[in-house]
């Protein structure tokens, strides 16, 4: 289709999905802009105002293809708990407050479903993977990770709700796996992989 550009912005301040991109994308014949190589500043900070995880991905993603004059990648993503009507989904960084810390959201999730037997505890990851052009050209693709929820965090591995994501067909929670298992299987590795064949036509 469009081909791989030569040369990506990543636009994400977010240090864990900037390790698990680099992984995941880090055979894409391309060269890398990122907060890590560059001035931060030149990346805008991006409030996240949509209501979608799609809204989200755009906004940031053509904030960054603008301001760099480049093709920037991007990612929005949640994690969504049936018992909970779908919550915190979009909001998922946020879902403790404003400017909630990883810690405090996953404290926050698990205290929310407490009360619901383990047998209710469906949830899911989800991933949008977007890639904005400076011309205006926009692709997208999603990611999705089925899984149930535990009460008690386990494991060292991955950020956020890993702790407490036990994702189906595996008996570990996503912090318990290695990195690589994470990826094969995690809403990110589909969302990013997909947008790779898009690209490539
Ligand atoms: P955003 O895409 O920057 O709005 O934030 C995504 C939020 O969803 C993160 O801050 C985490 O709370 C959660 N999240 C997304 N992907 C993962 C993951 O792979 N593991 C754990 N939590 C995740």
């Amino acid at each position: 289709m469009t081909g791989i550009p030569p040369r990506i912005a990543l636009a994400t301040h977010n240090p864990h999905k900037l390790r698990e991109l680099g992984r995941i994308c880090g055979d894409w014949p391309t060269e890398w802009a990122s907060v890590e190589n560059h001035d931060p500043s030149a990346f805008p900070d991006v409030d996240e105002t949509g209501a979608t995880y799609l809204d989200n991905a755009r906004l940031k993603a053509e904030a960054v293809a603008a301001a760099l004059g480049l093709p920037a990648l991007a990612d929005d993503s949640g994690i969504e708990v049936d018992a909970l009507g779908g919550a915190p989904g979009a909001r998922s960084a946020r879902y403790a407050g404003e400017h909630a810390t990883d810690e405090e959201n996953l404290r926050a999730l698990i205290q929310a479903i407490r009360g619901v037997p383990a047998s209710g505890r469906s949830a899911r990851y989800r991933c949008v993977a977007a890639v904005a052009w400076p011309d205006g050209r926009f692709e997208h693709v999603d990611g999705t990770c089925e899984g149930t929820l535990r009460t008690a965090p386990a494991g060292t591995g991955g950020f956020g709700y890993d702790p407490v994501f036990v994702p189906i067909g595996s008996d570990a929670t996503m912090a318990e796996l290695t990195d690589e298992e994470k990826d094969r299987i995690s809403h990110r590795g589909r969302a990013f992989r997909g947008l790779r064949e898009v690209l490539s036509g």
